[in-house]
């Protein structure tokens, strides 16, 4: 879903040469310096009452005289804070796609900053995404191939700069969605990482993906046992950009990769089980960020770990109560196969101190608590170290892809404790989402580490069902601020 973005410099909007042009006004009162054709129409709609100056008001206009584009859209953007423009534009983009315009030029009535214009892609690129893999059939009814940003010339290259990485982020989004809404049987351990070595050549990404026997040697016998219910072999991808110096440590992401999961032997309800394909929400985001951070050629070094398999039942699968032997050493009684994510996220933690990273942060569709704790709007964050985690919340405003800190005490650690092993994999229904990330925690000794738990922001349900993409948007501007 491709189409180029620039920055025009134009002072006058109504002779741009465009299909449609969207004005976004904001206040409540006419702004005085819109061109003629467009001032007047505006005033003419607002006094025959059928526009207000209220956030998400829309006024359509067809071939105004005097103005070159055939269809005219006008969308109040709220305060004018990135936040309402990434409203406005996709209000104003979904409109304009079903009459089939192919490129759309877009005026602001307040001055644009960057984080306008990395708004703007973000909502046009996320309006225009279309699922067609498994339904050829569904056509595009948006063809829109350009949108320019019409702005004076001092702000021009500013603009221009904000465009090109809001474009690489938005690619990364519709990746990350694209391979999360496809379903289990499209989207397995295998097709993930043949995903990860195309990635790999169109990007210039060093990718390896170790097999079962390669895990077994390192000892990821708990990572093993979610797979080993499953007739689809795991994948282990590592996915690595060198942006940087040799001696520059790395930013590690890692993505939990759970290409279906039915609980396990803990099997889940059959409602909206099929929701689980949107397990690997995780893997998706991980490989999302490592394309734009790759396409963007940032100077930044950065690894990507999935851990890749399907979390199925069968006579070989893993059992409540069977004890396994993590690559850290330590042992876990498995009280519920429901709990697979951390099982198979602790063994990819491990595995990550080996690259001597400056930061890891794992991202995972890990806790239905989480979603009874913060919803759908933010992502829950853990992270014992303030400075992190102001920079990875930091990192989700500017991105507009929020998330909330949650709490890590050690009193929450204690609901892990086994009479049969170094701790259990479940903690209770009391703060399910912390004390998976207390988990977590345990294998995190030597590491600068944070958690997400995307269960609630990855996907949305309902009529809309489909993949966010998030938080693509959070972890690339957070990869991108430490670049050099
Ligand atoms: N993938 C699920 C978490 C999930 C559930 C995300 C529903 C979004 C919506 C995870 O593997 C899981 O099943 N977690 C269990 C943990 C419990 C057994 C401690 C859960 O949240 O119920
Ligand atoms: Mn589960
Ligand atoms: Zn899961």
């Amino acid at each position: 879903m491709d189409f180029k973005t620039q920055v025009v410099a134009a002072t006058g909007a109504c002779g741009v040469v465009a299909d449609a042009l969207l004005v976004l006004v904001s206040g409540d009162k006419l702004p005085s310096d819109l061109q003629t054709p467009l001032g007047t129409a505006m005033a003419a709609a607002h006094s025959a009452g059928e526009f207000s100056f209220k956030a998400g008001q829309v006024f359509y206009a067809h071939q105004l005289a005097g103005v070159k584009a055939a269809r005219v859209l006008f969308v109040h953007a709220g305060d004018a804070s990135p936040k309402a423009v990434r409203k406005a534009v996709h209000a104003g983009v979904t409109q304009i796609k079903s009459g089939g315009s192919k490129s759309l030029a877009v005026l602001a009535t307040f001055e644009l900053q960057s984080a306008h214009a990395q708004a703007l892609v973000a909502a046009a690129e996320e309006a225009v995404y279309l699922y067609r893999h498994t339904k050829p059939s569904a056509v595009q009814a948006s063809p829109l191939r350009s949108v320019s940003l019409l702005c004076d010339k001092p702000s021009a290259a500013k603009l221009g700069a904000a465009l090109v990485q809001a474009q690489a982020i938005g690619a990364g989004v519709a990746l990350a969605r694209e391979l999360a809404n496809r379903p289990g049987n499209h989207a397995t351990p295998t097709v993930l990482a043949e995903h990860a070595k195309q990635l790999g050549r169109d990007f210039g990404l060093k990718v390896q993906v170790l097999e079962r026997k390669d895990v077994a040697k390192l000892g990821m016998g708990s990572f093993m046992a979610v797979a080993q219910g499953s007739e689809e072999p795991l994948k282990f991808i590592v996915a690595q950009w060198h942006g940087a110096g040799k001696g520059d440590a790395p930013v590690v992401l890692v993505g939990k990769g759970i290409t279906f999961d039915s609980g396990g032997i803990s099997i889940k309800g059959a409602a909206e089980m099929d929701e689980m394909k949107y397990d690997m929400g995780g893997a998706a985001s991980v490989l999302g960020t490592l394309q734009a951070v790759a396409q963007l050629k940032a100077r930044v070094n950065l690894i990507g770990i999935i851990p890749a398999c399907e979390n199925m039942l069968d006579g070989r699968s893993v059992k409540p109560g069977d004890v396994v032997t993590s690559m850290s050493g330590q042992t876990i009684e498995i009280l519920n196969t429901d709990a697979e994510g951390r099982l198979i996220l602790c063994d990819a933690l491990t595995y990550a101190e080996r690259f001597k990273p400056a930061v890891v942060v794992d991202i995972a569709t890990l806790t239905g608590a989480c979603v009874i704790a913060l919803g759908h709007h933010r992502s829950g964050l853990f992270c014992a170290d303030d400075a992190l985690a102001n920079e990875l919340l930091a990192a989700g405003e500017a991105a507009l892809d929020p998330a909330w800190r949650m709490p890590l005490d050690d009193e929450y650690d204690e609901a892990l404790k086994s009479n049969f092993a170094d701790m259990g994999n479940v903690g209770g229904r009391a703060g399910g989402a912390i004390t998976a990330a207390m988990f977590l925690k345990r294998f995190t000794g030597k590491l600068h580490w944070a958690h997400l738990d995307i269960a609630g922001t990855a996907w949305k349900s309902g009529l809309a069902k489909g993949a966010t993409g998030r938080p693509v948007g959070l972890l690339t501007q957070f990869v991108l601020s430490r670049a050099i």
